[in-house]
């Protein structure tokens, strides 16, 4: 069905355009299933991810998984998860700009083609390069935006940072994502 995909997918591990190549063990191109409804766009493959070849599969990627399943929704049937760039950063650093810009249009593909109707922009990384200009991610996270192809776009705080914030009181970051994962599930099942 998208073998468009496909073609952008041998061209994207082939790629050489910065210097992230030279470091990378894999390319990291996506995970989850191809689908137009539900797109996942997180920050950079850290370690585990770049070992092997799929976004998300540490530990924040273990928690990710979770919070989809919480509300019956998992990375098998329903959700497209990829990354703002497809190589790790050495020591997990952010992206730098040139690395963005170069990853850019592998990003711009998988959104072109897919067209997914709601995007999850997962973290203040992916909220860069997706909405440069709303504002940080503690303001933005659980509201809705326009996106590409009338997409429902909607920033949420990355399960990184749930990690090095352990409390589920009301407002904590956990709380918060948890309303902002009910939402999402709402506008999903109407879809
Ligand atoms: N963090 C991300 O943003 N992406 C991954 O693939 C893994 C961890
Ligand atoms: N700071 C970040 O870098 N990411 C989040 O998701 C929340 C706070």
């Amino acid at each position: 069905m998208y073998e468009e995909l496909e073609t952008i997918k041998d061209k994207c591990h082939k790629c050489n355009k910065c210097a992230l190549s030279k470091t990378r063990t894999n390319v990291v191109f996506s995970d989850g299933i191809a689908n137009n409804k539900l797109m996942l766009v997180g920050e950079a493959p850290g370690y585990w991810e770049d070992q092997k070849g799929k976004p998300f599969v540490g530990k924040a990627g273990q928690l990710l998984d979770k919070i989809f399943n919480c509300v019956g929704l998992s990375r098998e049937k329903d959700v497209y998860i990829c990354n703002t760039i497809k190589c790790r950063p050495p020591e997990n650093r952010n992206p730098l700009p040139e690395e963005k810009e170069a990853c850019r249009e592998f990003l711009d593909a998988q959104i072109e083609i897919l067209k997914p109707k709601i995007i999850l922009i997962c973290g203040s990384v992916a909220l860069n390069s997706l909405l440069p200009n709303e504002g940080g991610i503690t303001k933005v996270r659980g509201k809705w935006f326009e996106g590409p192809y009338g997409a429902k776009m909607m920033p949420i705080f990355h399960p990184s940072y749930l990690l090095r914030n352990d409390s589920r009181e009301k407002g904590s970051p956990k709380w918060l994502t948890w309303q902002d994962i009910k939402e999402i599930k709402r506008v999903y099942d109407e879809l």
